[in-house]
């Protein structure tokens, strides 16, 4: 047994011993794929790195961090697009899919900033808008101008002579409707984003053609892997049916996986995936575990991984969650992907608000053990685990009051949309408020210098005014900083495979304030324990636990009393290797 055995009754003070790696035997049986071990940072790049002083993040910036992202730990990178575009929707319009907007920089930029990431071991995961292009393409723009363009059937378009067509609902225009009627021919498009953002209609097959040339230029420049924009949506029954009465309010029921979008899937793999040592992942998984599997069974040949909502959906309100069901969300889930098939696990991303305001405690009391608890968690599940740039220091909601603050499309088309409907607005801003993108996509704080050290111009959207309080600078010098346990965590998933592939089983499972779960590989055993509330929680662990050493904790004190009992600080987070049960 390890020498560095802890008997329950322990008090301990810091950690006793060095993290180690256990041997890991008997790993043969497991499907072992470099994906599932990869830790993915997600760099939303308007907002990383500033180095031209336009105000505006930019791929140099990303180059000038590279030994920062290293250090954090992660073995993929994720980046927001970077495509020519008309910035509608913040580069989710493209408009050229092989060139790069200027603002961002050149191809040569690009190309040195993934030899950069491959020099350090690090994977890079391109963005691809598919479901839809800029109207500013060339693509759309050809197809809009004559009925009988080759390219008209590249999109979707409804004739005006046939009558309205059948509602769609689209999540960004401000009628909410997604056809918008063009005069030029006179027919609708279709657009489940912005008007500015035409579907594009896969069930053409020289759109699919299209696409899988452009993913393998950049497959061929050496990118490893694909997340598919929206691409459940991709599938459409272009008959355009009725949909029944109420349907908008589960419309993923009813737009997500479309009748093609298997054959879809199958064609690309068949075309781009099985042809390079890529990986995939498409955002939104249906709406059933169901859906997710056959997106992302090995024996399916599409996908990789599925990007559920389920567990960021969690909290779509003022209300926040509950423990129970955050506790039961990721329980199912994983238990679903428990023999077949693998998840994401993420609480943020640029389409939410920040993750410690948004499912923990931002007060400055509470946020820093808070953002290292949900950290704790989301790197000690089984799925590939995503961090959101900025989540890795505790980075908050900003405060915007004013419509006229806002960037995002969907939070100024969303106004408008509620302004027309006559919504009570204050209600409407007090959601906006906690909810918006823009909460997610404040510029990087680097150091307590100037516009957060992001940029020497005025930066696209403002610095969230707490930079001088929570900035790499200062968390680099603080042992017990959120970067340091979050560099703490990425080690200990990175050497410990049973926090990859080890089972999931649940723990003290009717604790309201107590999340408890362990991970055990073969003889491998860890045990996570967490306290999600701003008060003590206390708890008796089941019999036969024997702490064997503390990995991770976020307080200098050890939660383990006599008889199996443990006393959580508030937000405390430990990682336990243990023996028995
Ligand atoms: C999903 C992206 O994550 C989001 O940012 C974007 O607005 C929509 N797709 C439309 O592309």
């Amino acid at each position: 047994m390890n020498k560095c055995i802890l008997l329950l009754s322990w008090v301990l003070l810091t950690l006793g011993c060095s993290d180690h790696t256990r041997q890991q035997n008997d790993t043969a049986q497991i499907d072992r794929k470099w994906w599932k071990e990869g830790i993915v940072y997600q760099i939303y790049p308007r907002s990383f790195k500033d180095t031209n002083g336009d105000g505006v993040g930019d791929l140099r910036g990303v180059i000038e961090k590279l030994d920062y992202i290293e250090s954090l730990g992660v073995t993929m990178v994720w980046m927001n697009p970077f495509f020519q575009s008309p910035m509608v929707d913040n580069g989710y319009d493209v408009s050229d899919y092989r060139g790069i907007l200027p603002e961002f920089g050149t191809m040569e930029d690009f190309n040195e900033l993934l030899a950069g990431l491959h020099e350090r071991n690090i994977k890079f995961v391109l963005d691809v808008v598919v479901n839809h292009s800029s109207n500013q393409h060339e693509w759309f723009k050809k197809s809009r101008s004559s009925r009988d363009n080759p390219y008209r059937d590249y999109y979707h378009w409804w004739p005006a002579e046939k009558g309205d067509p059948p509602y769609r609902y689209s999540l960004f225009d401000p009628t909410g409707s997604a056809w918008k009627y063009d005069s030029l021919t006179d027919a609708y498009y279709l657009h489940y984003f912005a008007a500015e953002q035409p579907d594009l209609k896969w069930e053409n097959p020289e759109v699919r053609r299209e696409v899988y040339d452009i993913m393998k230029f950049w497959a061929d420049k050496g990118v490893d892997g694909f997340r598919l924009d929206a691409f459940q949506f991709v599938s459409k029954d272009t008959t355009y049916p009725v949909f029944p009465e109420g349907w908008v309010d589960d419309f993923i029921k009813y737009y997500s996986m479309g009748p093609q979008i298997h054959d879809y899937l199958k064609e690309m793999n068949r075309e781009v995936f099985s042809k390079y040592e890529v990986f995939s992942v498409s955002e939104g998984a249906g709406s059933t575990f169901q859906d997710a599997h056959d997106l992302v069974d090995a024996d399916r040949n599409e996908l990789h991984m599925a990007y559920h909502f389920k567990t960021v959906d969690l909290v779509n309100s003022l209300d926040g969650y509950e423990l129970s069901e955050f506790k039961q969300v990721f329980s199912e889930w994983d238990s679903a992907f428990a023999e077949k098939g693998w998840i994401s696990i993420f609480l943020s991303n640029h389409d939410v608000s920040r993750l410690v305001s948004r499912f923990g405690n931002d007060s400055p009391e509470f946020r820093t053990v808070s953002t290292q608890l949900l950290n704790t968690h989301l790197l000690s599940m089984r799925g590939t685990p995503y961090t959101y740039y900025g989540d890795e220091l505790g980075m908050t909601n900003i405060d915007l009051d004013d419509i006229s603050e806002y960037n995002d499309i969907a939070a100024k088309n969303s106004y408008q949309k509620a302004l027309s409907e006559g919504q009570d607005m204050g209600l409407f801003m007090e959601r906006l408020n906690f909810l918006s993108r823009d909460n997610g996509r404040t510029p990087m704080q680097w150091d307590n210098a100037e516009n957060a050290g992001f940029t020497t111009g005025k930066p696209w959207l403002p610095v969230n005014e707490n930079y001088p309080e929570i900035n790499v600078a200062d968390q680099e010098n603080d042992p017990n900083s959120v970067l340091n346990h979050f560099r703490k965590m990425t080690r200990l998933r990175t050497n410990n495979l049973v926090l990859v592939y080890g089972d999931y089983d649940m723990i003290l499972d009717d604790d309201d304030q107590i999340y408890a779960y362990t991970r055990t590989l073969n003889e491998d055993k860890m045990l996570i324990l967490m306290n999600f509330s701003d008060q003590k929680a206390q708890a008796k662990l089941p019999e036969a636990f024997e702490v064997e050493q503390i990995m991770i904790n976020n307080y200098s004190i050890a939660p383990f009393k006599k008889d199996s009992t443990v006393v959580l600080e508030p937000y405390q987070a430990l990682i336990v290797r243990f023996d028995g049960r």
